[in-house]
């Protein structure tokens, strides 16, 4: 793949500690703010909005500066499953950590399924962050204090604070905004690996499933820029406007009949995050020595194959978890500038399908997982000034 090779990884230089570079360890600020009074926040007329809208009323932490107190708001699984707003305390940065002030978060399918229906109360969810670095890190590397960034977590990003590893920040070029970012860390970086493995993608065709998703469009836009021919599997034929517009070359209509891809086939690569019965339709639509990468299972997770047809075609399935990738193929660092590097070009372009406050993540997650809107949903904790 045109975009994927080992000379383009970039490590976040490294400009050595310097005094008065980091701001004060939150921790060590007992002000006089650290108790909670339980009143509308003042300071976001969107928010109160939210605020309203949830019937949900918020600490006034959040008005407070981070130096002058213990404890922030972050999204915590509460007793009936629900996701909820609560004080927990601040994050305490490692020597290779920043802190990070969250402006906008993106739900992903996976852990708003996790958060909604398998976690116990008092899960902390939360992948991606987009915001403004308020503390350094200490050693010296990555962004400074007031660097627009995007980074990952793997848990705990849906937080008024983050300590966020260096090796996963990468900051914003100029004119992408929060919520754009947002966007790319779990599905921009699961979109890019998935496509990663079918090498050179330059004239190739390429099958991604579940298109009208968070990693299906992105996916879609990554592998048209790398120059492969890309045919975006919906089931809705209403959606066939919005995937052309983001990279599809070609549809494959199916509606509710998985089995339907085949006749747009052979593929040399599908990236597929369906699973069950489109998983099962999809591995006969290979070309001879094509390749299936298997990363989802929203349509389900079992299914079966007729194995010497699929030995006879040489061809591959594989499967990937994201974070095992960022352990073995680059730091999520470089994998998000890479991302950002297409974006600033026009190359990518993530779709926002609903936007909404930080006090509606509960009912944002729901619709999520009902899949109200193509494309993601964003979760803006400040109004995005971009
Ligand atoms: N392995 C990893 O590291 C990794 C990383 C990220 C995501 N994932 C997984 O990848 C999957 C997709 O994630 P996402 O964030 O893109 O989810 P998403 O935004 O909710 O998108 C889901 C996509 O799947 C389609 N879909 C759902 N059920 C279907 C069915 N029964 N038949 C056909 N299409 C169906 C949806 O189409 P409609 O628009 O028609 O509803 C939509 O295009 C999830 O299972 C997620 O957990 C895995």
């Amino acid at each position: 793949m045109a975009t994927m090779s080992a000379g383009m990884i970039h490590r976040s230089p490294c400009r050595g500690p310097a005094k008065g570079r980091t701001a004060k360890a939150p921790t060590k600020h007992h002000g006089p703010h650290n108790s909670y009074s339980v009143q509308a926040l003042p300071h976001d007329a969107h928010h109160r909005t939210g605020e309203a809208r949830s019937g949900i009323r918020r600490p006034d932490i959040a008005s407070m500066s981070m130096e002058t107190r213990k404890l922030m708001e972050a999204v915590v699984v509460g007793e009936a499953g629900q996701l909820e707003i609560q004080p927990v305390p601040l994050p305490q940065a490692k020597h290779d950590e920043a802190i990070v002030e969250l402006h906008a978060t993106s739900i992903n399918r996976g852990e708003a399924r996790r958060a909604k229906q398998v976690a116990k109360p008092g899960f902390r969810p939360g992948w991606d962050v987009a915001g403004v670095v308020r503390q350094a890190a200490e050693n010296g590397c990555g962004p400074p204090v007031g660097a627009r960034v995007v980074g990952l977590l793997t848990g705990g990003a849906w937080s008024e604070f983050t300590a966020i590893p260096v090796t996963a920040l990468a900051e914003l070029p100029p004119g992408i905004s929060f919520a754009e970012a947002s966007c790319l860390p779990v599905a921009g970086l699961t979109a890019l690996y998935a496509l990663h493995r079918g090498a050179s993608l330059v004239g190739r065709r390429v099958l991604v499933t579940g298109a009208t998703g968070g990693v299906g469009h992105l996916a879609c836009q990554i592998g048209q820029a790398s120059g492969a021919t890309v045919i975006a599997a919906i089931r809705d034929p209403a959606h066939e406007p919005f995937v052309r517009r983001f990279g599809a070359d070609a549809v494959a209509l199916i509606g509710d009949e998985a089995s339907a891809v085949s006749r747009y086939g052979p593929y040399d690569l599908i990236v597929e995050s369906v699973g069950g019965a489109m998983l099962e339709a999809c591995l006969p639509a290979l070309s001879p020595h094509g390749l299936c990468v298997a990363l989802g299972v929203s349509g389900g997770r079992r299914f079966s194959l007729d194995a010497e047809a699929f030995f006879r075609a040489r061809a591959s399935l594989t499967g990937m978890v994201l974070f095992h990738d960022l352990q073995t193929i680059e730091s999520a660092a470089t994998g998000l500038s890479r991302l950002l590097s297409l974006m600033a070009r026009g190359k990518l372009r993530p779709h926002i399908g609903g936007r909404r406050p930080w006090l509606e993540i509960d009912s944002a997650a729901d619709d999520l997982l009902k899949r109200a809107m193509p494309g993601k949903i964003v979760i803006e904790r400040r109004r995005d000034e971009h």
